[in-house]
């Protein structure tokens, strides 16, 4: 009965959900028990025809009185022991544990890994792999919380807490902060992307997002900071009101403040209501903005403003993934040496997210030396890198793995064509 409870994602779910179900069912059962004869017994033993009915009085019964003492204490006795098991499941994280710290602030939640590569508002990782989340806020208490998993706990300000979990299955789970923290809070929520071992590792290691960000347009770095930094909280991109002003149409408009004054939406402004936001409040909204003073690079700064000016009113810009691609595509590929557009397409393909280009060992095996290199592969036969070879592993990649790196890559079959494929070997050739 009343099967509602989100679905089954970590290894202590199902035990928690049994007994979650157990104590349900157990409490509808005697309540519908009790009523269910509180009503019966008014509807026998009712005034009737103007007189009353007499009950037979009974003084004890011991065989009923022994029955619902120790039946009921047995129950709960059960629940106790079953509770505390689950409990200590729950609270006792494994010794190998894959490490993850969590920082939790006004409105967002960001996410640090072992190799220092950091997210916000969306953590991947690895399926079967005990992980344990180890929290702390930065401002004032939250609460982090994955039904999924079957974990919730504080995160404080004071003190460091964690949750840990095992994922039985790949997938996207929905995170929430569920601890009254402010007007953003019912905003504050993350995902929690559960996928294979080397979907991860792949992940861990992957630059390309770095990369991309090294060379987007100042707009695009700023509103690449305004979802990590959590502005998305409070301020729409398309015009509509939240717990802030519109970032639509705000540049070089006339604001009105709550004290009636005027001010003119420019660079100086901008740049003091993100590091003072209580300094200029616009008029009809609270003073709920915290402080980003110290959280954000003067050069940070400048690039949200550039996304602010770039906002047109009311319109939605296009996302900011599809820049370096059309950065990419204005290349002119036409007045360039083979090897040159080789380098090119391991910098739009992303073949430097993985191998590297001055012999340092990334995902893959460094193109520094690749052409002619020999060796062996995973399950013992040996290999040369020449053309046939180097294509095969563009378009075949897991059919000769070389020893000692992970089956990981991707197949290029259909995204690398014979001509960039050789104008990639002219550039390898060209790195000794
Ligand atoms: Cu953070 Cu609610």
């Amino acid at each position: 009965m009343f099967r509602y409870l989100p679905e089954q994602a970590s290894t202590f779910a199902s035990d928690v959900d049994w007994l979650h179900h157990w104590i349900t069912d157990l409490s509808v059962f005697f309540t519908v028990a009790i009523f269910g004869a509180a009503i019966l017994f008014a509807i026998i033993w009712r005034r009737r025809d103007g007189k009353d009915h007499a009950t037979p009085a009974i003084l004890g019964d011991h065989k009923l009185e022994v029955i619902w003492t120790v039946v009921p204490t047995l129950v709960c006795i059960f629940i106790a022991i079953e509770g505390i098991r689950i409990h200590k499941d729950i609270r006792t994280p494994p010794e190998n544990t894959l490490n993850i710290n969590v920082m939790a602030e006004q409105f967002g939640w960001s996410f640090e890994y072992p190799n220092g590569k950091k997210t916000s508002n969306e953590t991947t990782v690895p399926v079967g792999q005990p992980i344990k989340y180890i929290l702390r806020a930065k401002d004032v208490l939250h609460s982090f919380y994955v039904p999924a998993m079957r974990v919730k706990s504080d995160a404080l300000p004071s003190m460091y807490t964690y949750v840990w979990f095992n994922a039985i299955k790949t997938g996207q789970y929905q995170g929430f902060c569920t601890e009254y923290c402010g007007a953003g809070h019912s905003a504050m929520m993350f995902k929690v992307n559960v996928v294979s071992p080397a979907e991860y590792d792949r992940w861990l290691n992957d630059k390309s997002k770095e990369i991309m960000l090294a060379n987007m347009p100042p707009e695009d770095k700023g509103r690449e900071l305004y979802n990590s930094k959590n502005c998305v909280t409070c301020h729409s991109i398309d015009g509509s009101a939240k717990i802030g002003p519109s970032f639509a149409g705000l540049w070089n408009r006339k604001e009105k403040l709550s004290d009636n004054t005027e001010v003119l939406v420019d660079e100086n402004y901008l740049e003091e209501s993100i590091l003072y936001p209580q300094k200029k409040l616009v008029a009809g909204y609270g003073p709920v903005m915290p402080a980003y003073e110290g959280q954000l690079k003067t050069e940070e700064i400048g690039y949200l403003i550039a996304f602010i000016k770039s906002l047109e009113k009311s319109s939605v810009a296009p996302a900011a993934s599809a820049a370096p691609v059309a950065a990419a595509a204005a290349v002119d590929l036409t007045k360039m040496t083979p090897a040159e557009r080789g380098k090119h397409y391991t910098q739009t393909k992303l073949c430097v997210t993985c191998h590297s280009m001055d012999g340092s060992k990334l995902i893959g095996p460094s193109f520094k030396g690749i052409y002619g290199r020999s060796g062996k592969l995973t399950g013992g036969a040996s290999y040369v890198a020449d053309d046939a070879y180097i294509k095969n592993s563009i378009w075949e990649p897991l059919s000769q793995v070389v020893e000692g790196y992970a089956p990981a890559m991707p197949s290029y079959k259909g995204q690398l064509n014979d001509q960039e494929i050789a104008d990639i070997i002219e550039y390898m050739k060209t790195l000794k």
